[in-house]
């Protein structure tokens, strides 16, 4: 029997990347998999390929900035699958999605509004989603794809460093009201993880010795939280070592 058999994954951000990763780390390991992403044609190969493994893939196309549709899918994959047991708020980025980024002092409020919007509201949206089903069934685990943006700050990022350190905040509040449920919420904080098959090596101090994250050393992280039954609460960052500042020799 695989670890995760007879179980539901909902990802949100499945199309690419990390988000892609993670969603088929779940799947290989027997999860059903809701894939959520504003991207069709992403979320559509994204289910194709989990469908391949064997297991079961529901499409969820819509941005997690809208409650309605958010409720509606997972309404649609709880009469399906019987509950969602885990879910990955994965979905976000920052200003660079707009190509906005501008020091603090000239971001436009609009801007402002989406990254709030899209990295921390939205997975406020999915949580409060999902949270019905998982205290039904007195099990569930939420794990939040932060960023050590939250943690260390970053350059031409406040509103999304705010927005990810809001992730936190949220983790931490979260965990205490549903403990009592069995519920597990977890933030991760991914330091410079590859995307579009580059190596992530931005945005790092440790870009000299070559460090540079995968989207496997995430979704590695997010089947650990989805294991364990006792960590709750917690950022655990992984970032080759950025958080520790420059490396003097
Ligand atoms: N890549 C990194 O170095 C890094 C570092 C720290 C944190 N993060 C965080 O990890 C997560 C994934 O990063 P990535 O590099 O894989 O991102 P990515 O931009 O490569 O992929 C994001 C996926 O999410 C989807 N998406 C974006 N906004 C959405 C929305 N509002 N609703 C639904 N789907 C949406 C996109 O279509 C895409 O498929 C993000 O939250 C990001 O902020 C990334």
């Amino acid at each position: 029997m695989k670890l995760f058999e007879g179980r539901t994954a909902m990802v949100t951000g499945a199309g690419k990347n990390m988000g892609k990763e993670i969603a088929l780390s779940f799947s290989k390991n027997g999860a059903n998999v809701i894939v959520c992403d504003y991207n069709e044609e992403a979320a559509k190969e994204t289910a194709e390929e989990i469908r391949a493994l064997g297991v079961e893939a529901m499409l969820a196309v819509c941005d997690v900035r809208d409650r309605e549709k958010i409720f509606a899918y997972v309404a649609e994959a709880v009469e399906r699958f019987g509950k969602v047991d885990y879910l990955v708020n994965n979905a976000g980025g920052s200003a660079g999605l707009l190509k906005k980024l501008t020091r603090f002092v000239d971001a436009e409020q609009s801007t402002l509004d989406f990254v709030i919007d899209t990295n921390l509201k939205g997975a406020m949206h999915c949580a409060q989603a999902v949270l019905p089903s998982m205290i039904k069934q007195r099990y569930g685990k939420i794990i939040n794809i932060s960023s050590i943006a939250a943690v260390c700050g970053l350059y031409d990022r406040v509103d999304y460093a705010a927005a990810k350190a809001g992730m936190i905040g949220m983790v931490k509040a979260l965990a205490m009201e549903v403990g009592e449920y069995n519920i597990c919420v977890n933030a991760i904080s991914p330091g410079a993880i590859e995307r579009d098959g580059k190596r992530g090596t931005h945005m790092t101090y440790m870009g000299e010795n070559g460090m540079g994250g995968t989207t496997k050393d995430i979704a590695d992280t997010v089947l650990f939280l989805a294991y364990q039954d006792y960590i709750t609460g917690e950022n655990i960052i992984v970032d080759g070592g950025r958080s520790l500042g420059p490396s003097h020799r």
